[in-house]
C-alpha cells in the first residue's frame, strides 16, 4: 500500500481483500479522516498497524483479518472509535493486549462483531463486557492461549442478549464462574471446543427458539440436563467424560440432524426413540463408549439416516434389517462390537452405501448370497467394505464380487458429489466422518482426510476355496486384505490393480508362482505373502527390491532375493520383469507423502441446510 493513498482524503471505503496484494499499511493512513470502512482481508499485507489508525473517527469497520501482520496491538487504540462495528484482526502474527489502562465505556463502543482468533491473547480482552448489549452479536476468541475460568464481568452484561457466532474454542477454559448449566443469553452457532470445561454442559438461553450449532467436543464435561421441546440441528460432544444413559434426552429435541457422543462414557442401550422416531436425523456417531443392548428393530421408513457410526461399543443382536428403508445410507461403521448376524444382503438396497464396516464382531456364513438366499445382493457405490476378524466362512464367489461395480471403476470417480468438499458459507456445514481402518499393517486413527480411498478387507475370517479372478477387475482398489483365511489355489492376475498401495494374502494356503506383473504395479509399498505354499523365484525388478524378506517369509518353495536361498537355476528364464513404469518417480513419491501425512481414511460431507430460519433482529 503505498503512502499516496493518504492523499485521497474524502476516500470512505477502502476494500482490498482476497486481492494477493502486499505491502504494510503507512502511518499516514490517519490522514484518511472520511474513511467508514477499512478492509483488507486474505492477503499478503504485513508489519504494524500503526497507531494513527485510531484517528481514523469515522469508521465503522476495520477487518485486517488473515494477513501477516505482526507486532503488538493495543485494543485501547480503538477506543476513540466511537461508530466501530466490526472489529477483525483474526489470522495474522499479532500479539493483541488490552492496552493503556483506559476504562472503556459503552458510550465509546458500538463494537458488535469481533474477531480476534489466534492474536496470542492470554488474558480476556476487557472490552467483551460491553458487546452484549447489541443485538446481533458475533464473537470469534478461539486459538488463543486463555487460561482458567471466564470470570462474571466478561459475561455478566451479555444477559438477555443474542448471539448470532460466539466461539471460544481451542484456549484453556475450565468453566464459567458463577454459572451452573444455563446461559443466561442465546446463541445460533456456539463453540466451547478443545478447553477443559468440566462440569454439566451449559446450554444457551431459549433453546426452544432454535440454535443451529452447539459444539462442546474435546473438554472434560461430565453431564449435560436437555429440556424437552429445544431446538437443535447440530449437536456435538464428542471426547468428553458424559456418563450414563443421556442418549434418551436427544429424542426430544427438534431439527436434530447431526447428533455426535462419541468417545464418551455413556452406557445404556440406543434408545429406541432415537432411531425409530420420525426425526431429521441424518448423521449418529456414538462411536467408542460404553453402550449395550440391541439397536432398535422398527426404524421408521421415513428414515433420513446418511451416517451411523456405533463403532467400539458393547452392542449385540442382529442388525435391524428395517435399517433398509433409510435409502441415503452412506456410511455404516459397527466395528468393534458383538453383532451376531449373516452377511447383510439386504442392505443391497441402499443405493448409495459408500462404506461399510463389520469388522470385529461375530458375522457368520457365506459372503455375499447364502445358497438359498435368491435375492441380490449387489453393492454399487461401495467403496470401503471391510469385514476383517469375523466368523465368515465358504467362498468367495466370483459374481457377488463382479457386483462390487463402483470397485470397478465404472461409475467412474466423477461421480462422487457428495465425497467432495463443499463450499464454506453460513448456511451450509460439513460434517466429516473418518472411520477406523488396518491399514498397511497399522491401525490409524484417522484425521480428516480429502482423498478417496478404495478398501477391500476380509482377513482374519474361515474362508476357503480359491481367490475369483474377478478381484483383478476391482480396478480402483488402494488396498486389498485377504489375509488369515484359508484360501487356496493360485493368486490371481491383479495386473489391473494400478492404484493398489498394500496387498496382503499372507497366512493362507495359496500355491503356484508369484504373477510377475505383481512387480509393475507402481504404488504398491506394502506387500505379504509370507505363511504360503507358494513357488518358484521371486521377481526381480526395481520395485519388488524395497520389499524385504518378511514379505516372503513360510513359504518354503520361494527362491531369490531378499531370501535367502538363491535360485538354482534358469534364473534368465524368469527374472527378466520389464519395469513398465511411465509415471516418474516424483510423482510416485508425493502421492506416498500425501498417503502418510494426511492418513488414511475416508471424508464424506453431508451438507447442512439449516432447519431453522436465523432469527433476525434489529
Ligand atoms: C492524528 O490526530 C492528531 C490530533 O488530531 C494529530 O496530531 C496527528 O498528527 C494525527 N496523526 C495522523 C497520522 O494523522
Ligand atoms: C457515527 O455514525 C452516525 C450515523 O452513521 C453519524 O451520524 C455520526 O456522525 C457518526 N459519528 C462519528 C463520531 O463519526
Ligand atoms: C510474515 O512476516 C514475517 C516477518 O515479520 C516473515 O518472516 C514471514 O516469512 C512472513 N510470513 C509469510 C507467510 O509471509
Ligand atoms: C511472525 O513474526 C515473527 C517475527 O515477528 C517471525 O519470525 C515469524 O516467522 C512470523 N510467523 C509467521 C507464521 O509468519
Ligand atoms: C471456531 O473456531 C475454530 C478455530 O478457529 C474453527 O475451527 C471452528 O470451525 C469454529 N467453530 C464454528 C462453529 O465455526
Ligand atoms: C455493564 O455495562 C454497564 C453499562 O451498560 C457498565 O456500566 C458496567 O460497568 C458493565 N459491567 C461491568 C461488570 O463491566
Ligand atoms: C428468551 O425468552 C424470553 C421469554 O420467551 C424472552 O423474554 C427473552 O427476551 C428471550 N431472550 C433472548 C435472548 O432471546
Ligand atoms: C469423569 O466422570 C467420572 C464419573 O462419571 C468421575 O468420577 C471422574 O472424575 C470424571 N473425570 C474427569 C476428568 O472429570
Ligand atoms: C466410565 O464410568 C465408570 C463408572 O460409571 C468409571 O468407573 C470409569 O472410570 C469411567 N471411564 C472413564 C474413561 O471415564
Ligand atoms: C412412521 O412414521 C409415520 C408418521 O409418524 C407413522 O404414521 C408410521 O406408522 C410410522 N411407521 C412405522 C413403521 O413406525
Ligand atoms: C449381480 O448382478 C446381476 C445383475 O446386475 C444380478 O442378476 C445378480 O443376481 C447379481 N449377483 C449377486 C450375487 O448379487
Ligand atoms: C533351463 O531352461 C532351459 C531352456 O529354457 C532348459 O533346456 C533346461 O533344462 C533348464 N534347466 C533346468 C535345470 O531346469
Amino acid at each position: 500500500m503505498s503512502p499516496w493513498i493518504a492523499n485521497l482524503t474524502s476516500l470512505t471505503i477502502l476494500q482490498l481483500s482476497n486481492s494477493g496484494l502486499s505491502g504494510s499499511i503507512p502511518s499516514s493512513v490517519g490522514g484518511l479522516k472520511k474513511l467508514k470502512e477499512l478492509t483488507l482481508s486474505n492477503s499478503k499485507f504485513y508489519g504494524n498497524i500503526p497507531s494513527s489508525i485510531s484517528n481514523l473517527t469515522q469508521l465503522s469497520t476495520l477487518n485486517l483479518q488473515s494477513n501477516n501482520f505482526s507486532g503488538t496491538v493495543q485494543l485501547s487504540l480503538f477506543m476513540g472509535l466511537p461508530n466501530l462495528s466490526i472489529l477483525s484482526l483474526s489470522n495474522n502474527n499479532l500479539s493483541v493486549v488490552d492496552g493503556e489502562d483506559i476504562t472503556w465505556s459503552p458510550v465509546h463502543t458500538r463494537i458488535k462483531s469481533l474477531g480476534l482468533v489466534s492474536c496470542g491473547m492470554e488474558k480476556l480482552p476487557k472490552l467483551l463486557r460491553y458487546l452484549g448489549r447489541s443485538r446481533t452479536n458475533w464473537l470469534d476468541i478461539s486459538q488463543n492461549r486463555i487460561r482458567g475460568a471466564i470470570p462474571q464481568w466478561a459475561w455478566e452484561n451479555w444477559s438477555g442478549s443474542h448471539f448470532h457466532y460466539l466461539n471460544l474454542s481451542h484456549n484453556y477454559f475450565t468453566g464459567f464462574v458463577g454459572l451452573e448449566t444455563s446461559l443466561p443469553f442465546s446463541i445460533d452457532r456456539f463453540d466451547l471446543s478443545s478447553n477443559m470445561f468440566q462440569g454439566p454442559i451449559p446450554l444457551p438461553q431459549n433453546l426452544s427458539q432454535g440454535a443451529l450449532e452447539l459444539d462442546y467436543s474435546s473438554n472434560m464435561f461430565s453431564s449435560i440436563a436437555l429440556h424437552s421441546s429445544t431446538k437443535i440441528s447440530i449437536f456435538k460432544a464428542s471426547r468428553n467424560n458424559l456418563s450414563g444413559s443421556v442418549l434418551a434426552s436427544f429424542c426430544g429435541v427438534n431439527n436434530l440432524e447431526i447428533l455426535d457422543l462419541s468417545y464418551n462414557n455413556l452406557t445404556g442401550p440406543i434408545p429406541s426413540c432415537l432411531m425409530e422416531g420420525t426425526n431429521e436425523l441424518r448423521v449418529i456417531n456414538l462411536k467408542k463408549n460404553r453402550l449395550h443392548g440391541e439397536l432398535p428393530h422398527n426404524i421408521n421408513e421415513s428414515c433420513s439416516l446418511e451416517v451411523l457410526d456405533f463403532g467400539d461399543n458393547d452392542i449385540k443382536g442382529k442388525l435391524p434389517r428395517s435399517l433398509a428403508a433409510c435409502s441415503e445410507l452412506a456410511v455404516f461403521d459397527i466395528q468393534n462390537n458383538q453383532i451376531s448376524d449373516s452377511f447383510p444382503c439386504w442392505m443391497s438396497t441402499l443405493g448409495r452405501l459408500y462404506v461399510l464396516v463389520l469388522k470385529s464382531n461375530e458375522f457368520f456364513g457365506q459372503v455375499g448370497p447364502s445358497a438359498e438366499d435368491k435375492n441380490s445382493c449387489e453393492f454399487p457405490r461401495i467403496m470401503i467394505l471391510d469385514l476383517a476378524s469375523n466368523n465368515f466362512s465358504g467362498t468367495l464367489t466370483e459374481e457377488w464380487l463382479a457386483n462390487l461395480t463402483f470397485m470397478m471403476g465404472e461409475a467412474g470417480a466423477l461421480a462422487l458429489p457428495a465425497l467432495t468438499t463443499q463450499s464454506y458459507s453460513d448456511e451450509t456445514r460439513i460434517y466429516e466422518v473418518t472411520n477406523e481402518l488396518t491399514y498397511k499393517g497399522s491401525d490409524l486413527t484417522m484425521e480428516t482426510v480429502f482423498r478417496v480411498l478404495w478398501f477391500l478387507d476380509v482377513s482374519n475370517n474361515d474362508l476357503q476355496g480359491s481367490i475369483p479372478a474377478a478381484i483383478g477387475e476391482l480396478v480402483e482398489l488402494n488396498s486389498l486384505n485377504m489375509s488369515h483365511n484359508y484360501l487356496t489355489g493360485p493368486i490371481p492376475k491383479l495386473g489391473n490393480l494400478k492404484w493398489l498401495e498394500a496387498l496382503d494374502l499372507s497366512s493362507n494356503e495359496l500355491s503356484g508362482e508369484i504373477p510377475r506383473e505383481l512387480a509393475s504395479l507402481d504404488f504398491l509399498t506394502t506387500l505379504n505373502l509370507s505363511d504360503n505354499k507358494l513357488v518358484g523365484s521371486i521377481p526381480e525388478s526395481p520395485h519388488f527390491m524395497t520389499f524385504s524378506n518378511s514379505s516372503f517369509l513360510g513359504n518354503s518353495g520361494l527362491c531369490g532375493t531378499p531370501l535367502s536361498n538363491q535360485c538354482m537355476i534358469n534364473r534368465t528364464m524368469q527374472s527378466a520383469v520389464p519395469y513398465h513404469s511411465k509415471k516418474n518417480p516424483v510423482d510416485v513419491m508425493l502421492f506416498l507423502f500425501s498417503g502418510i501425512g494426511f492418513g488414511v481414511g475416508f471424508a464424506i460431507a453431508v451438507v447442512v441446510a439449516w432447519g431453522i430460519p436465523i432469527r433476525k433482529r434489529s
